[in-house]
């Protein structure tokens, strides 16, 4: 029997393969393959469902951070306050720009940024919060945006783990300054390839994005600012243009196998607890254990792939030392990415896929 794999994007690809060669044969065809008519028209199709003024494309989700802190001219000197536990492109982003990232712990039953760490975390160099909305759930962004608003910090909604998630009914991209969604082919709207995306409402951010992407040239060969080589292409944006009509089915499909996974092992691990006022879209279902490794080896003698989001804290990474974090400055963060483990979550995957999975994790513990 096969492995059941933590993502299976073979199971999507074989329905839409027609679409997506004939698609791509167009694009070869036409031989126009930056800043062409699929790229123009995913970032309207984008925008439009995030309901925001603007999106601008660009070549992954960590360019799309380090260019939104770029058009916001943070840099040196400046204090960019975001989540202990999270992927390290952010930490990464805020580095790039000279900024100092400043981590703070994470609420214990979402998982997301804790708001009272964050207030206390500000200081009069803070000048942006960079909320990640995790494994699919949004970051509580009125609270957040109820902190930042009177001291003029701004609110970077880091979304590429949430496409389509909602908060109180509204998507995220659209909760905060401006969105940054990384379009990795993993992710719940991904390419096939490195892609990324930044939407905002506000003209003169996204245009100085837009200019930033692409070496500052305005016009071409005249560059007004040093900026990136960092435009999403034809290639993956035809094939985005594909995958968007169906992101809606395929998050509510994820959160079906999510309620099953809830149904089956609530009170054998703990399981995503999802606020009321959400809509997860469970880009990763993670469970909680004290005995995960364990678990985790069993799982994969019986067939079950499963991943760790993350097992190394922001602040304990090597290339944060510089910053001076010691272990045990945020308990939650760290004792949780002993006890995390992220079990098989895809669209795709089947009522006996999701029972061996329960079955497998029942007999192990
Ligand atoms: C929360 C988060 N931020 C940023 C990134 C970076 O995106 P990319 O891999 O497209 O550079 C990722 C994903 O990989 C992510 O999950």
């Amino acid at each position: 029997m096969d492995n059941i794999k933590l993502n299976d994007l073979r199971r999507q690809y074989t329905p839409l393969r027609n679409e997506i060669l004939s698609a791509l044969d167009a694009v070869f065809t036409d031989m126009n393959l930056f800043l062409g008519p699929n790229t123009r028209a995913f970032e309207k199709e984008w925008a439009e469902y995030c309901n925001t003024a603007h999106a601008v494309g660009v070549d992954n989700g960590t360019d799309a951070l380090i260019i939104a802190l770029r058009a916001y001219g943070i840099g040196k000197g400046d204090e960019v306050i975001t989540p202990a536990n999270t992927f390290v492109a952010i930490a990464e982003a805020i580095h790039e720009v000279g900024a100092t990232p400043v981590f703070v712990d994470i609420n214990p039953e979402t998982y997301n940024i804790d708001v009272e760490a964050m207030k206390a975390a500000i200081t009069s160099r803070t000048k942006a919060i960079v909320s990640v909305h995790l494994f699919g759930l949004a970051a509580d962004m009125d609270a957040i945006l109820e902190v930042a608003r009177p001291k003029n910090i701004l609110v970077i909604e880091d979304a590429s783990q949430a496409q389509g998630a909602k908060y109180k009914g509204k998507r995220v991209g659209a909760l905060g300054d401006s969105a940054c969604f990384s379009l990795y082919y993993t992710k719940n709207l991904g390419g096939y390839g490195e892609a990324g995306i930044f939407t905002t409402n506000d003209t003169k951010v996204a245009n100085t994005f837009a200019l930033l992407r692409k070496h500052g040239e305005e016009p071409k060969y005249h560059t007004v600012i040093s900026g990136y080589n960092s435009r999403l292409d034809e290639v993956q944006s035809a094939i985005l243009r594909i995958k968007l009509p169906h992101l809606e089915e395929w998050n509510s499909q994820r959160r079906h196998w999510a309620s099953v996974y809830t149904q089956e092992l609530q009170g054998i691990v703990e399981t995503p607890k999802i606020p009321d006022n959400c809509e997860s879209v469970f880009y990763v279902y993670v469970i909680r254990t004290p005995q995960r490794d364990a678990l985790k080896e069993k799982l994969l003698a019986a067939g079950v792939e499963s991943g760790i989001h993350y097992p190394v804290p922001l602040h304990l990474q090597p290339m944060c030392q510089e910053y001076g974090y010691k272990k045990g400055q945020f308990p939650v963060t760290e004792k949780y990415a002993e006890e995390i483990l992220s079990l098989p979550m895809f669209a795709e995957l089947t009522e006996s896929d999701v029972q061996r999975v329960c079955n497998a994790v029942k007999k192990s513990l």
